[in-house]
């Protein structure tokens, strides 16, 4: 099942829970929260207090996306705050099957996340642990980039993986994710799509959702 994955990192912070409610009357099931530190990516953005209210607002499961340094520290704070996925970062955590295993222990969803120059391969001992992997299409740190299209081989690597090891994980994409790249990623076989300026950037982000689900499942069935 395709879900689509709403980056708040570009919607109106001063209307953030209209601008959520019109992106999940669109369709959006999950609603995606770019966690930054200024340190491990050069931008700073929000921290538990917004997900906190964030989980006052709406029943969709959020998705703390972290980039930040020392992910550990921050884990069970985002948990308690009210977070239902977090990703860490393969290349932010020292002790990645630590840092997945403390996202467990929180009754979260667990997901690592690889930069467009990491390789599906330094994942090969997590894959079993994780509910997802995240496939970054842009470096992190910011809305609105150009879509890398090295992503597209990784999602594709991904899904052949977890067919050959029998693995359960889910596929996630997050970068310049808009109606001319999703066919792309859909057929490779990503079913998470992250999207922020396609769904808050300009226009009705109902509409936006709406028309970004339609291209990804008319995708999905031509796929195989
Ligand atoms: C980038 C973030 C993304 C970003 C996506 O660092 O992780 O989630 O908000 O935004 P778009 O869809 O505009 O590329
Ligand atoms: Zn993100």
């Amino acid at each position: 099942m395709i879900e689509l994955a709403p980056s708040i990192l570009s919607a109106d912070f001063a209307r953030l829970g209209e601008q959520v409610r019109a992106a999940s009357e669109g369709g959006a099931s999950v609603i995606h929260v770019d966690i930054m530190d200024g340190h491990f990516v050069p931008n700073l953005t929000i921290g538990p207090p917004v997900v906190r209210s964030l989980r006052k607002i709406t029943e969709l499961p959020l998705d703390c996306h972290l980039m930040i340094e020392n992910p550990d520290e921050f884990i069970p704070v985002f948990a308690e705050a009210g977070a239902d996925w977090i990703s860490v970062h393969q290349e932010a955590s020292r002790h990645l099957n630590r840092s997945l295993h403390l996202v467990k222990s929180h009754d979260c969803q667990a997901g690592v996340v690889i930069n467009p120059a990491t390789p599906v391969d330094t994942l090969s001992e997590v894959l079993d642990i994780v509910d997802y992997v995240l496939v970054m299409s842009v470096n992190p740190g910011f809305g609105g980039q150009k879509f890398i299209p090295g992503a597209v081989h990784k999602i594709r690597q991904l899904a052949q993986i977890r067919s050959q090891r029998a693995l359960n994980y889910r596929i996630e994409v997050d970068g310049g994710v808009a109606l001319d790249t999703v066919g792309d990623v859909v057929r490779a076989g990503a079913e998470i799509l992250v999207a922020g300026n396609a769904v808050f950037g300009a226009g009705d982000p109902r509409r936006n959702a709406e028309g970004l689900l339609k291209a990804a499942t008319e995708a999905a069935m031509v796929k195989v």
